[in-house]
C-alpha cells in the first residue's frame, strides 16, 4: 500500500527499511508533524502514518479524506489524538500498535524515579564542576516504600513487577483487577487510598475523559505531602498547573515527567534555537525537583522494531479489507476521548 509516513524520525528509518522488504508497501517518508496546514500533501495515498503527536482531528481527517486517504495507520498506543467519531463518519479505518515492548515505557518510568529520588542529574552535574559536596543530594531507599500503580494494563503490570523487585509494596487501582499482580503482593484499592498512602505514584492510564486530570488539585491534596509523582502516560492526565502550586508549596516533592498536556507542538523537535513559547512548561522547567523528558519512554529498539513491525502489519491488514485486528474503533468510552 502507499502510505505517507508523517512525523517520520531518523531513528526509525532504519527499521522500516529492514523489516518493509517482506512487507512491500511503497512507504513514503516526511518529517513535518502532520497537521491542517499540510494534510493536503497527503493527496493521492491511500494510507497515512501517524505518531502520537500528529493532529488527527475533524478538519484534518476530511482533508486527507477529500485527498483519497482510507486508513490511518498509528505508530503509537495511545489513540487521543484522533477524533474516532469524524473518522468513523468518513469512513476512514484506523490501527494502532497496541502492544510493544511495555518494558520500554516502564523502565524509563523507573530510570525516571531513581533520578529524582537520588538527584542524579544535579550530582553529575556538580561532579563536573569539581564541587564533590554531597550537601542537598539525601535520597530515599526505595526498598519498603509504598508505590502506586494508577492503570495495571501491559506497562503498569511491567512497572508493579520492576517495583516488587525493589522491594517496594505495590498498591493498583485500575478499572479491572487481575490476578497475575495479586500474585506478586500487589493489592488493589481505590484511587483515594492510592493517593493517601503512596510515597511513590506511577500514571499508566489511556487518556480518555474520565481519566483526564485524574490528578488536580483535589486528587494532590489528597497524597502524601512530599510523593514523587511519575507520568509516562499522557501529558492531560496531570492538570499541570495544579502540580505547580504543588511543587511550589512541597505537597509534590518531585516529579518526572515523559508527557505534557501541550507537548504536540513542542516535543519531537529541535527548539534550541528558538525562544520557548510556553509559560507553563517554562515554569515547570526551573524546578530542581522536576524532570521532564521529551515523549521518550518508547525509545528502545526493542520497542521500535515491534511498533515498525506492527504499523507494517496493520497496513497490510487495512489494505486487505478484512477484518484489522489492532483497529481503533468507536465506542462509548472513546466516543468522550478528549
Ligand atoms: N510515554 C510513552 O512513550 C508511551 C508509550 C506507550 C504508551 N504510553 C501511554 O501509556 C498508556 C498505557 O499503555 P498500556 O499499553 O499499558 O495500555 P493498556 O491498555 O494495556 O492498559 C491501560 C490500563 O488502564 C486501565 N484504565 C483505563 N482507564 C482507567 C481509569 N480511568 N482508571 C483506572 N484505570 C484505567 C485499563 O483498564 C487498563 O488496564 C497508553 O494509553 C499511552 O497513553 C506512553
Amino acid at each position: 500500500m502507499k502510505a505517507l509516513v508523517f512525523s517520520a524520525h531518523k531513528f526509525e528509518r532504519p527499521f522500516f527499511d529492514k523489516l518493509n522488504g517482506a512487507a512491500g508497501h511503497e512507504l513514503h517518508f516526511v518529517e513535518e508533524r502532520l497537521t491542517a496546514r499540510n494534510a493536503a500533501s497527503a493527496h493521492g495515498f491511500p494510507a497515512i502514518c501517524a505518531f502520537a503527536q500528529d493532529c488527527l482531528d475533524r478538519p484534518v481527517l476530511s482533508i486527507l479524506r477529500n485527498g483519497g486517504t482510507r486508513f490511518v495507520a498509528l505508530r503509537s498506543a495511545g489513540f487521543n489524538h484522533v477524533d474516532l467519531a469524524a473518522a468513523s463518519e468518513l469512513g476512514i479505518r484506523a490501527a494502532r500498535v497496541p502492544a510493544y515492548s511495555p518494558y520500554a515505557v516502564a523502565e524509563h518510568a523507573v530510570a525516571l524515579i531513581l533520578a529524582l529520588d537520588r538527584k542524579l542529574y544535579r550530582a553529575v552535574t556538580r561532579v563536573r564542576e569539581l564541587n564533590f559536596s554531597l550537601d542537598g543530594l539525601v535520597g530515599f531507599d526505595l526498598h519498603g516504600r509504598t508505590v502506586g500503580v494508577i492503570g495495571a494494563g501491559r506497562i503498569g503490570s511491567a512497572f508493579a513487577r520492576i517495583m516488587t523487585g525493589f522491594g517496594c509494596k505495590v498498591l493498583v487501582h485500575d478499572l479491572t483487577e487481575g490476578n497475575a499482580l495479586k500474585t506478586l503482593g500487589a493489592r488493589y484499592t481505590s484511587l483515594d487510598e492510592l493517593f493517601r498512602l503512596s510515597d511513590v505514584i506511577s500514571l499508566h492510564v489511556p487518556l480518555t475523559a474520565s481519566s483526564r486530570h485524574l490528578v488536580d488539585a483535589a486528587a494532590i491534596e489528597k497524597m502524601k505531602t512530599g510523593v514523587l509523582l511519575v507520568n509516562t502516560g499522557r501529558g492531560a492526565l496531570i492538570d499541570t498547573k495544579a502540580l505547580i502550586d504543588a511543587l511550589k508549596s512541597g505537597k509534590v516533592g518531585a516529579a518526572g515527567l515523559d508527557v505534557y498536556e501541550e507537548e504536540e507542538n513542542i516535543f519531537s523537535r529541535d527548539l534550541s534555537s528558538s525562544v520557548l513559547q510556553d509559560d507553563v512548561l517554562a515554569r515547570l522547567m526551573t524546578f530542581p525537583n522536576v524532570m521532564i523528558t521529551a515523549h521518550q519512554a518508547f525509545l528502545t529498539e526493542e520497542a521500535l522494531r515491534g511498533i515498525v513491525e506492527t504499523t507494517l502489519l496493520n497496513l497490510t491488514e487495512l489494505e486487505a479489507g478484512g477484518s484489522v485486528q489492532n483497529e481503533v474503533k468507536l465506542s462509548k468510552e472513546m466516543g468522550k476521548l478528549t
